[in-house]
């Protein structure tokens, strides 16, 4: 299952997406951090921290942080575990991965979600933080989750979901699909960053809905499965390696 169909105005098949993600995040790595700081009102940092403690990320847990981007989750995890030493960062953009690299002493690996090249069972916590609309097929990236997390590890997934009644869908429509890429290219005055933010909306409105995702995570055999909603806006995916 693809977490959406093809965007054709970005690339006419799934095929081609990995190239255009790519190019669209190493462009936009060195405003990733100003945009999504403001866009969320400079909440980011709090919520990916108190996000991962609520999941039980406690010192002494080994994590892999999947689409680690430049690094955000990832400074959260350190924060709770004391340091970045037991964290492993993943992206397949180098440029996100260089600007993650300023901010942490982590382990940084350049790959993808759908084939992870780490060993069975090596990781107690994963995370990915608004990223899974960017893999290729939910299945088997489940599937890889599965594999590197030892039994009673826990994967926690964040995105941003497109609300379901009328009234908050005008509102997230109107934010995410105009006022952000607008606001993004004024005070950027780069094309990539207000690209990247456009793209951002593009997938969340196209994104498959979340029952798909927990069918699919069920599926990779994940055990206690669930979604939370904050805001109805925030999606928090949890489940545990049985
Ligand atoms: C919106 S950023 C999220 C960064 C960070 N996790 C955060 O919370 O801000 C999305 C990231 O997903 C990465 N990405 C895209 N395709 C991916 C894939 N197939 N597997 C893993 N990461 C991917 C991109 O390179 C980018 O760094």
């Amino acid at each position: 299952m693809t977490p959406h169909p093809p965007l054709p105005e970005r690339y006419t098949s799934t095929e081609a997406k990995p190239d255009f993600v790519n190019r669209l995040f190493d462009q936009g790595a060195a405003y990733y951090d100003g945009v999504v700081n403001w866009g969320f009102l400079c909440s980011g940092a709090f919520y990916r921290r108190w996000v991962q403690q609520r999941y039980g990320l406690k010192p002494g847990m080994r994590v892999l942080d999947v689409a680690c981007g430049t690094g955000l989750v990832a400074v959260g995890a350190a924060r709770v575990l004391g340091s970045a030493r037991e964290i492993t960062c993943l992206d397949p953009s180098a440029g996100m991965l260089a600007e993650a690299r300023k901010k942490l002493d982590a382990t940084f690996v350049q790959g993808r979600a759908e084939a992870l090249p780490f060993p069975d069972a090596s990781f107690d916590f994963l995370t990915m933080g608004y990223a899974l609309r960017h893999v290729m097929e939910l299945d088997a990236t489940f599937a890889q989750y599965h594999r590197v997390l030892r039994p009673g590890g826990r994967v926690l997934i964040l995105e941003v979901t497109k609300p379901s009644g009328a009234i908050g869908r005008f509102f997230f429509r109107l934010y995410f699909g105009r006022i952000y890429p607008a606001l993004t290219q004024l005070f950027t005055r780069s094309r990539a960053a207000k690209d990247m933010m456009s793209y951002y909306w593009e997938t969340m409105d196209a994104c498959v809905p979340p029952e798909n995702v927990l069918a699919s995570m069920r599926a990779a055999g994940f055990a206690e499965v669930k979604r939370k909603k904050i805001f109805g806006l925030f999606s928090e995916y949890s489940a545990v390696k049985a």
